[in-house]
């Protein structure tokens, strides 16, 4: 459905909780000012309704997590039904079966379905985790400790995470407490092909110019792992080549390397594939998922071949790896349930037809300020000959329009487009066209 609003935008009660975070809530977390943020209360499928009654269109599902759409009746249903009956086991000491279903599941989603025999799991709860989960495996598994990532990544912000990080704006106000292990490569990636494959030619040369690389890093320090992520997403929904991942599979096979990859923005058919690393067939040792996995509770998963995850010693009542939440019952209820209609080929084919009717979309709208429309399945982004600031402004435009709006991208000049999977062709042409006017 398309924006209703009934009020200024802030209301007047979004304005009274922004008053009340301002003087309680640290404040670096809440971006505050006198046009932003508007205060959620309700939302289903792709609106959301704030608390003075205005209704939104969320072009995020509030970062990635609800493509099934918000409050998603099967794992809504999957919630209340849990939650009448346990809220809280003991993850590592008496867990609830779920854990055992949900770790299950993911295996027949990945390793079983790719051919790769088992798949094992470490649950844990924020996304970072399951990057910091995979670091750690790669450890155990290689005894070596450096890792190569990208420029531009982004896998959370832990300790470990950030060490990862492909943004010096996230790593060096505490870079004093890190450790170094990671040798950070440039993204390889080019302008996209309008009307052509999604995934870009790349810069001549990068091939080369990246094997390369590895290889003198490989040379420089003990590196045991590459972690990257199949498609950029906080990075600027940045697309590399289709040969990408089949070049990393290549090189870490002939230096022993894992190849570790962070799908929690772009697995669960975000890219209109059930992960993005099967558009390339490439096959993983870690998994990183979250986000969507739950539709919308703090729960996320490293998933890795059975021989890689073997390298944890089996546990003797005390694990290395645990936390208080690991394996929350509601959590797994509601993965469970969202696996469910993630596992169904319908989902993702879905993706890829929406993803193309917006695409088309953006690329109608006619202004020498887009530089470029990119993007795989529901992974969209415009890119814009704008600064950040400017970006920023169009933002605020866009919610007092009632369209809910992210920007992406280092200097911040990307706007990305991740809505819920059944964004209707009326909301896609309404948004195209305010954009239009915007940038008129
Ligand atoms: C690719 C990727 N990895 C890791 C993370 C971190 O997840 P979380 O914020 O749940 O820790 C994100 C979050 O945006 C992400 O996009």
């Amino acid at each position: 459905m398309l924006p209703e609003l009934h009020t200024s935008i802030p209301g007047p009660r979004s304005r009274e909780a922004a008053e009340a975070l301002r003087r309680y809530e640290s404040r670096n977390v809440t971006y505050l000012d006198a046009e932003f943020p508007v205060f959620w209360e309700r939302a289903a499928g792709v609106n959301v309704w704030d608390v003075d009654g205005n209704r939104f269109l969320d072009w995020t599902s509030a970062f990635g997590v609800a493509g099934l759409g918000h409050t998603a009746p099967a794992v809504r249903e999957a919630l209340v039904d849990q939650a009448g009956r346990l809220l809280h086991g003991m993850g590592d000491v008496h867990p609830t079966p779920l854990k055992a279903r949900l770790c299950e599941r993911l295996s027949a989603l990945t390793f079983e379905r790719w051919g790769a025999g088992r798949g094992k799991t470490i649950l844990g709860n924020s996304g970072f985790e399951a990057v910091e989960a995979a670091l750690k495996t790669a450890l155990l598994a290689t005894w070596k400790p450096g890792v190569i990532a990208f420029e531009g990544a982004y896998h959370g912000l832990g300790y470990g995470a950030l060490e990862v990080a492909g943004t010096p704006y996230f790593r060096e106000p505490f870079h004093a407490q890190l450790k170094d292990f990671a040798t950070l490569l440039p993204y390889p990636h080019g302008p996209s092909i309008p009307g052509g494959d999604e995934f870009p030619d790349g810069p001549e040369g990068w091939e080369e110019r990246l094997e390369a690389q590895i290889d003198a890093a490989v040379a420089a320090k003990p590196i045991g792992a590459i972690l990257v992520e199949p498609i950029q997403g906080r990075g600027g929904e940045i697309v590399p080549p289709r040969g990408f991942l089949p070049l990393l599979r290549r090189v870490c096979d002939r230096h022993g390397l894992l190849l570790i990859l962070d799908e929690i923005y772009t697995g669960l058919n975000r890219t209109g594939a059930l992960f993005a690393c099967d558009h390339s067939g490439v096959v993983p040792d870690l998994l990183c998922t979250a986000k969507a996995l739950t539709s919308g509770f703090p729960l996320s998963a490293c998933v890795g071949r059975e021989a890689v995850m073997d390298a944890w010693p089996l546990s003797q009542g005390e694990a290395l790896h645990t936390s208080t939440f690991l394996g929350n019952p509601l959590g797994c209820a509601m993965a469970l349930a969202s696996l469910e209609i993630h596992a169904r080929p319908e989902t993702a084919a879905h993706v890829r037809e929406r993803g193309e009717r917006l695409k088309a979309a953006l690329r109608g709208i006619a202004s020498p300020l887009i530089k470029d429309v990119r993007g795989v399945g529901l992974l969209v982004a415009i890119e814009f000959a704008l600064d950040g600031l400017a970006l920023n402004n169009l933002v605020k435009r866009a919610l007092r329009d009632g369209l809910i709006l992210l920007q992406s991208g280092p200097r911040g000049d990307v706007l990305g487009f991740t809505p819920p999977f059944d964004i209707a062709d009326l909301e896609i042409d309404f948004t195209a066209e305010r954009i239009a006017t915007y940038l008129s």
